[in-house]
């Protein structure tokens, strides 16, 4: 198949959702329909839930929580597609935003009795900055829940974007009896059972009688009602638009039952992005190019205990990637050739020969690697990744075995370019500060460095409220603040100036004081 024709055929997203929505329900359907597992189960059981296929470190196993971000490719169709798996926890966010770096779209899973919640909110603010196209998936319609018109009242406010259901539940919770198919006029009963693909009924439209014999005269009056206005509030579903990520299309159904997911699966491979141009700092990259390029989004540790490797993953963004072929690692200038890339489909990882944008190839590595850091076929070209938000949590790190200093400054290093949390070092003493996004992260922190560096760490408090990056035009101002703030400054681990404030109260007060000073929340700007 040429180069355009696999560019064409891809879909690679992520699911997202806040924890329990039901983001390992779906995928493991989506799995189901792509034929990539055979039962329902096999991603997410009572007990596999622990040890989901997408879930490699020991520490996940010990916690029942995913906190590595994996990818599961299978073929749908004419389609490839590649699901990009994100931490199930929410102290694990930071991952989930970098994966959102190599994603052409995103489906957002919403409970109908829960509605929007912190999580799925913090999320859409990733996807909005870089306007990824999002498809919402309304589960659980099983269960009583919220009336439809207000959860998309919901998440048209607390989403900021418009919203075009696509699908409309007939009914809700026990008395739930399926969805109309508004994008392709048809009529899909719901049979609890979590095996079975729904039941559909061939109707020619919403005023066919054959609705009045499925659900009966109350509900199709119900049905015929909401629709109208529907068609009279929300404008025509306008493709460009989702793609433009200006309005998210909407779907009811219930991943548990696996209804109205198949649904929502050809209607995704049908308006969903293949793998767009992507802009590096020098120029816009086409997929379609000659020239290879792609970059890291995540660098996976010691996936296997036995032996001390990583695993980066890179995303395709440009040309045909080949095995044993000579490609440039940008940041060392040095050119390296890969023997065991290996891609993920159908929930195993095997060596490729070759991948095309959109897909995500790991790459053994022994410490090549940061977060970022670009490959191509030779030219000078350099992705910019997602940038780091300001903590939300902060801890003093320090060593607790004298004699492994080494081993903890190593580990330290190694774990940031893997993008675990964030480090400043404060330049008034000295002292490192761990910036993460939950509790979680430190416990993680502190164990690799004990069983992978040898290390011993203790934490210390610190009250801290927010990181923020400064700059100035002025660099006397600057020089002016930085000597007032100077208890209050560090650097990050690139070298940057951010101000620690350690109340709002003190930031706002830093604002007003230093107008020349631009405070950011978060390192791109
Ligand atoms: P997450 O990855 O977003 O955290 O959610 P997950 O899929 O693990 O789903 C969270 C819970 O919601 C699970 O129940 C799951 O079975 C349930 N669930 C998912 N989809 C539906 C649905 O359409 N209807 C109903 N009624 N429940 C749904 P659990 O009790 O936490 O786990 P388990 O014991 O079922 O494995």
């Amino acid at each position: 198949m040429a180069l355009k024709e696999e560019i064409a055929r891809r879909r690679t997203f992520a699911i997202i959702s806040h924890p329990d929505a039901g983001k390992t329900t779906l995928t493991e359907k989506l799995l189901l329909f792509g034929g990539a597992i055979h039962i329902a189960g096999a991603v997410k059981s009572n007990k596999i839930k622990k040890t989901a296929t997408s879930d490699w470190m020991e520490i996940e196993k010990q916690r029942g929580i995913s906190v590595a971000t994996s990818v599961m490719g299978f073929n749908y169709g004419d389609y490839k597609i590649n699901i990009l798996d994100t931490p199930g926890h929410q102290d694990f966010a930071e991952d989930t935003y970098r994966t959102l770096t190599a994603v052409d779209s995103v489906i957002i899973v919403v409970d109908v009795a829960k509605g929007v919640e912190r999580q799925t909110r913090k999320l859409m603010e990733v996807c909005r900055m870089r306007n990824t196209p999002v498809i919402i998936f309304v589960n659980k319609l099983d269960r009583e829940g919220r009336d439809p018109f207000d959860i998309l009242d919901e998440l048209e406010s607390e989403l900021k974007i418009s919203v075009r259901p696509l699908s409309w539940p007939i009914n809700i919770g026990e008395k739930f009896k399926g969805v109309y198919n508004i994008y392709e006029h048809s009529l899909d009963l719901f049979t609890p059972d979590k095996q079975r693909v729904s039941e559909r009924v061939e109707i020619d439209s919403v005023d066919d009688p054959r609705v009045d014999e499925a659900v009966g005269d109350t509900d199709a009056a119900k049905l015929r009602e909401d629709l109208e206005l529907i068609e009279g509030v929300y404008p025509e579903f306008d493709k460009e638009a989702y793609l433009r990520g200006e309005v998210a299309p909407v779907f009811f159904g219930s991943a548990l039952n696996t209804f109205g997911v198949k649904e929502l699966l050809d209607c995704f491979v049908q308006i969903a992005p293949a793998p767009k141009p992507v802009m590096a700092e020098e120029r816009e990259v086409k997929p379609e190019e000659e020239g290879f390029s792609g970059f890291v989004f995540k660098i996976h540790a010691n996936m296997d205990p036995n032996h001390r490797s990583c695993i980066a993953f890179v995303k395709i963004c440009s040309g045909r990637f080949e095995r044993n072929a000579p490609y440039k690692h940008m940041r060392l200038g040095k050119t390296l050739k890969f023997a065991a890339p290996t891609a993920f489909m159908a929930q195993k990882k095997s060596i490729v020969d070759e991948a095309y944008p959109g897909d995500i190839v790991g790459i053994p590595d022994t410490g090549n690697f940061k977060i970022g850091d670009t490959l191509t076929s030779g030219e000078s070209i350099h992705y910019k990744g997602l940038p780091s938000f300001s903590p939300e949590m902060f801890k003093y790190i320090e060593n607790a075995d004298p004699m492994k200093s080494k081993q903890l400054d190593k580990g330290i290093q190694q774990l940031m370019d893997e993008g675990v949390a964030q480090l400043f070092t404060n330049q008034f003493n000295g002292r490192r500060i761990i910036g993460t996004v939950g509790q979680l992260q430190f416990e993680v922190i502190q164990y690799r460095l004990e069983h992978e560096y040898g290390a011993q760490c203790r934490w210390e408090p610190i009250s801290l409220y927010k990181a923020c990056w400064i700059e100035s035009d002025d660099a006397e101002a600057l020089a002016a603040f930085k000597k007032r703030k100077h208890q209050f400054m560090a650097t990050d681990k690139e070298g940057r100036d951010v101000f620690l404030a350690d109340s709002n109260y003190v930031l706002q007060m830093a604002q007003s004081d230093f107008p020349k000073i631009r405070f950011h929340f978060s390192s791109e700007f």
